[in-house]
């Protein structure tokens, strides 16, 4: 398929690769919270800059394009506003999916237009194109509808379960190659994408719980490798650059998280995570071990405290909480008190979840500390406040090698003098497993919504 454009090729060359600078430096940008907003920038110009150049093209049907792109702008600028911080990663999940699905379909218009003329590198680019995108798209459906608890966000297994992962996924080669030996056969298209869509749920529907984030990372690594391989079948340079810069970035961020979570990929893709039989029920764990607290009586701890370090989970970013909190560690240093807070990596929702939220309560950057750095020096810490965080503080991903999140790094909160844990009630977090850091001698709960338990302390705090 031979592109032609309204200026030479070189000069849509060039403008690609201006814009694929554009994306490595924004990329760049991403890497640090103060230079974040300006990265965004820098990869939203690239890719006006890739749209305009693509523009030149001649054929295009442009009344149809420009649709497309004014409905495609809305559904992104409404979906923009409108989702919440603590939804963002099912946003990031439909989007890794659209990716594929576009890919897909980009791909399968070649094919079912041009496919018999087609040379062998863009017949096997398309399908690579069909396969992997089509698996992005269904994969990332299942993965939405885990995160957004729509289906269950448990992992799904029934017997020969990886068998038949097996038969599919030779399936969808068998497909494949049927793609690129009858290049002029609709069918082999369809039949490609039929299986590649079964293999994306299966794929996925056996990850549940607190493996989400891996699976995430890795979908958005696809949805780019199946952006590259339509780059192959176009013939267009900035679609194959920017398809490798997403795969790889999916990929390093896959293994960060693998790393974070302390499980290796095979073990999220094909291990079990989630409540087993031998799993401790709530009752065995709290029955009677509890310790309910109040506002005032968490004030009175504070008072005497010289180090408070605050842990901030999931449940900050529901309850919105990131101010009061704010406020309640401005208050503890005029009195004196040294104060931190603890991230952990996979804590919340998304990489990165816990470091947007306190920047954007002003948290100063110096007053961050990560998991590994804090953890050494836990035991001098006189109050430890858990904010809405529940697995990555649960002791037992360190002591119990039978537990579903076994060896998955937390932070060690059980070490501090006093543990004060903020959340609603006995409620597991997204493992669906029970914490026994709530039934630990030195562990207080302070139950309720995590901004209004942190106002009223705070109001205690002020009366004193
Ligand atoms: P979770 O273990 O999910 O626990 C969150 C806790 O917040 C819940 O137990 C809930 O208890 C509490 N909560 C909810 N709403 C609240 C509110 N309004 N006020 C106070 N508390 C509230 O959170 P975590 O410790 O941050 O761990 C994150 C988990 O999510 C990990 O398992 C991780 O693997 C997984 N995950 C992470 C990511 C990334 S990349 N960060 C992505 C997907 C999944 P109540 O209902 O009792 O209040």
């Amino acid at each position: 398929m031979d592109t032609q454009f309204f200026v030479s090729r070189g000069w849509i060359n060039l403008l690609y690769l201006i814009a694929s600078i554009l994306f490595i430096f924004g990329i760049k940008g991403l890497t640090h919270p103060r230079t974040a907003v300006r990265g965004n920038m820098l990869g939203a110009t690239g890719m006006l800059l890739a749209i305009v150049a693509t523009f030149l093209a001649k054929g295009l049907a442009f009344p149809y394009v420009f649709a497309a792109l004014v409905l495609g702008s809305l559904i992104g600028a409404i979906a923009a506003l409108r989702v919440p911080m603590t939804a963002m990663p099912e946003m990031v999940a439909i989007f890794n999916g659209f990716g594929g699905a576009a890919s897909t379909l980009v791909a399968g218009a070649v094919f079912l237009k041009f496919g018999a003329s087609l040379a062998m590198q863009p017949i096997v680019a398309t399908a690579a194109s069909g396969l992997i995108g089509t698996v992005t798209l269904t994969g990332s459906l299942i993965a939405y509808g885990k995160l957004a608890e729509k289906i269950g966000s448990g992992a799904v297994h029934f017997p020969a379960q990886q068998v038949l992962n097996v038969i599919i996924a030779i399936l969808a080669f068998a497909c494949a190659v049927w793609v690129v030996t009858a290049p002029d056969n609709p069918n082999a298209y369809y039949a490609l994408c039929a299986a590649a869509a079964v293999l994306g749920v299966l794929l996925t529907i056996p990850i549940g719980g607190a493996d989400m984030p891996v699976v995430i990372a890795l979908l958005n690594s696809y949805s780019g490798l199946a952006a590259a391989a339509t780059g192959f079948v176009l013939d267009n340079n900035v679609l194959i650059i920017a398809g490798s810069l997403v795969g790889a970035s999916g990929l390093i961020l896959t293994s960060i998280m693998c790393k974070a979570m302390n499980r290796s990929l095979a073990h999220v893709l094909f291990g079990k995570l989630g409540p087993t039989a031998d799993t401790a029920s709530a009752d065995e764990v709290y029955a009677g071990k509890v310790k309910a607290t109040s506002a005032e009586e968490v004030a009175l701890l504070f008072d005497g405290a010289r180090r408070a370090v605050f842990v901030p989970g999931y449940g900050m970013a529901v309850a919105q909480a990131q101010h009061v909190v704010r406020d309640l560690g401005n208050v503890l240093e005029s009195r004196g008190c040294q104060v931190e807070y603890a991230v952990h990596p996979v804590a919340g929702r998304m990489p990165g979840h816990m470091n947007v939220l306190l920047a954007e309560a002003d948290v100063p950057y110096d007053q961050l500390v990560e998991m590994d750095a804090i953890n050494p020096t836990m035991a001098t810490v006189d109050v430890c406040m858990v904010i809405g965080a529940n697995d990555v503080v649960n002791p037992d991903a360190r002591e119990d090698p039978n537990s579903p999140i076994a060896g998955m790094p937390i932070i060690d909160v059980d070490k501090a003098r006093t543990v004060v844990v903020v959340k609603r009630s006995l409620s597991p977090g997204f493992a669906g497993i029970p914490n026994p850091l709530f039934a630990m001698d030195n562990t207080l709960m302070l139950f309720g919504d995590g901004k209004k338990a942190i106002q009223e302390l705070v109001a205690e705090l002020k009366e004193a």
